[in-house]
């Protein structure tokens, strides 16, 4: 490991000045959390259920969501990668952590930051089916319909955007500004692009 590699990034007092602008504030992301909740504590009520959170991007979310629920329920992590760090999602899948716990004959609900293409989520779908859950549905924050590239079917949206590459609230670009407490399109010239 070389001690002189220098990301610049780290020089940055505050990430606040890479955003052009705040798409979904902190007091919206509060109230439509509780929201999500509150329907999953009423369609889930007396059901064995399990949250399965898409790591990394869906932490904030997930941990938002679960203290907004107030029924009992377990949850789970997963992590898969898209080949490739880039902008865009290039469809090609990969499980880089599985579940823990069995999933057959519960209640599952997969815990999403985004859906872009619908790669992502369109494999997940359907290796989960697979393993005979009682039931399986989708919540994710955020949606940008514009991007789709496959047609799933998603239960729960907290929230639709437009087609805008976005961070924060558990969002990342090359891995940072996920503490942003907002979701916010960064400047096209942070990832290179003319303003
Ligand atoms: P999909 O497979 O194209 O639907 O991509 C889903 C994944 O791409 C998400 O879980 C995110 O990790 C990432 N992604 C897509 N759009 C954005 C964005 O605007 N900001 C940050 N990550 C994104
Ligand atoms: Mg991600």
């Amino acid at each position: 490991m070389s001690a002189s590699f220098h990301r610049p990034i780290f020089d940055k007092v505050s990430l606040h000045q890479d955003i052009a602008k705040v798409l979904v504030d902190e007091v919206s992301l509060r109230q439509r959390v509780r929201e999500l909740g509150e329907i999953i504590n009423r369609e889930y009520a007396h059901k064995d259920l399990l949250l399965v959170s898409v790591l990394k991007g869906s932490i904030i979310f997930m941990a938002d969501l679960i203290r907004a629920i107030t029924i009992p329920h377990e949850i789970d992590f997963m992590a898969t990668s898209s080949y490739g760090a880039g902008v865009s999602s290039s469809g090609v899948v990969r499980i880089l952590k599985d579940l823990n716990t069995s999933i057959e004959g519960r209640n599952v609900i997969i815990v999403e930051d985004i859906i872009d293409s619908g790669h992502t989520l369109n494999y997940l779908a359907r290796i989960l089916q697979e393993r005979r859950p009682a039931s399986l549905r989708i919540m994710t924050l955020l949606d940008k319909p514009e991007r789709r590239e496959v047609d799933i079917h998603v239960d729960w949206v907290g929230f639709s955007i437009p087609n805008e590459f976005v961070v924060g609230y558990g969002l990342d670009y090359n891995e940072i500004y996920r503490n942003l407490p907002y979701i916010g399109v960064l400047k096209p010239s942070v990832y290179g692009a003319p303003e």
